[in-house]
């Protein structure tokens, strides 16, 4: 693996309100592994995975930072040179789902137009908490012209896809 040969590499950025999964959607992704003791991102992170797509490696760099205001990067260079978006909200709260087209404003204002994004619903494993219907988020994504999913960093559910969702609709 350590000499594997990378056919592409693919920038893809995590964005959403804070707390609601970035970092352990990442984790999850990149390691396999999730914390219930995450604590808030202060400014950039970034995991690697490489996946085989039709046979070509495909490096995916994915780019995490906080969805708290005062710790966030600096704004364009985040987005820059970016091929994917994860826009993530938590199915339990539902202020993080009304916040969702800010967001997509700020990501449409300083990514490329051909972008390819997912709007996830994180934390599906919390059904009996549930604030978001499924049907309020994917009307929403349809309209917008988004990939939609929910997730659950904790169950592992829909993670995975979600990734090859972006990586393979990039590709
Ligand atoms: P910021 O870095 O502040 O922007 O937050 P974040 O979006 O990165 O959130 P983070 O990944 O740190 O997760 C916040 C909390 O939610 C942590 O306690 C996690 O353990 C928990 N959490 C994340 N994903 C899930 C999930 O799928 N299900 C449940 N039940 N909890 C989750
Ligand atoms: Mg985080």
């Amino acid at each position: 693996m350590a000499n594997q040969k990378i056919d592409y590499v693919f920038k893809i950025v995590l964005i959403g309100d804070s707390a609601v999964g970035k970092s352990q959607i990442l984790s999850r992704f990149a390691r396999n592994e999730f914390s219930v003791d995450s604590k808030a991102t202060i400014g950039v992170e970034f995991q690697t995975r490489t996946v085989v797509i039709q046979h070509k490696s495909v490096k995916a760099q994915i780019w995490d930072t906080a969805g708290q205001e005062r710790y966030r990067a600096v704004t364009s260079a985040y987005y820059r040179g970016a091929v994917g978006a994860m826009l993530v909200y938590d199915i339990t709260k539902r202020q993080s789902f009304d916040h969702i087209p800010r967001w997509l404003e700020e990501l449409r204002g300083h990514a490329d137009k051909n972008i390819v994004i997912i709007l996830l619903g994180n934390k599906s494993d919390l059904e009996n908490q549930r604030a978001v219907p499924t049907e309020d988020a994917k009307e929403f994504a349809q309209k917008e012209g988004l990939f939609f999913l929910e997730t659950s960093a904790l169950e592992s559910t829909n993670v995975e896809t979600a990734f090859l969702t972006v990586l393979t609709e990039i590709f």
